[in-house]
């Protein structure tokens, strides 16, 4: 799980528990959110449990939380791009992250993303990170660029995503300044 616990004024990133399973199938079972970052929408209160215990059982996938409340709104993390499509380097890992629809456009995820790339610099040595997004999906590209990503100027498909064949995705790097 989760080793760091990031806080930023707003919101705390923190491991999953298995206490945020309906939480999490709450958002993810929405049809508008998993398709644009190429996973299915959840279909089962089982299925996010498992998803808990899987994929998000790791040091670098963080639940992101209201401070507030506690609650989860999305999740944020980095790991191996070996597990897609990507054109990285050499052991660069890939960034991914989603916030749940009834919170879009509050600068939820801007204000996740930068945390993470705080953490980033100052609490590893990697000198950068790769990610992409659906060409169909701008809003992600935004939060990407807010934070200091910038273009490769590459585009890829990865067919091990939803729809992922035949849609393009934009490719961009955050590289230690
Ligand atoms: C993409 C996503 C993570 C953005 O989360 P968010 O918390 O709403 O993001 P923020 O509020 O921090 O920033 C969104 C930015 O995109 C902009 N935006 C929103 N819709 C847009 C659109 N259709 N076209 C262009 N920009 C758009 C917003 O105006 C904002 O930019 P601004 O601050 O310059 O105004 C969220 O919509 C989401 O989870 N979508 C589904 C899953 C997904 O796409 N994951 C990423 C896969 S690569």
């Amino acid at each position: 799980m989760a080793e760091h616990l990031l806080l930023t004024p707003r919101l705390r990133l923190r491991a999953w528990t298995e206490a945020d399973a309906a939480d999490l199938f709450a958002l993810a079972s929405d049809p508008e959110v998993g398709p644009r970052a190429g996973w299915p929408p959840h279909t089962s209160l089982d299925e996010s449990l498992g998803v808990i215990r899987t994929v998000f059982n790791n040091s670098t996938t963080w639940a992101i939380v209201l401070r507030s409340t506690d609650t989860p709104i999305g999740a944020i993390g980095y790991g191996p791009s070996c597990d897609c499509h990507l054109p990285a380097r050499c052991d660069e890992p890939t960034v991914g992250y989603w916030i749940g629809q009834p919170y879009w456009n509050r600068g939820f995820c801007t204000e996740a993303l930068a945390c993470l790339i705080e953490h980033v610099h100052y609490s590893t040595s990697l000198p950068s990170l790769i990610s992409g997004h659906f060409v169909d999906n701008p809003a992600s590209g935004r939060v990407m660029e807010k934070c200091g990503f910038v273009p490769t100027g590459e585009f890829c498909t990865d067919p091990t995503l939803v729809d992922g064949a035949d849609r393009l995705i934009r490719v961009l790097r955050w590289e230690r300044p």
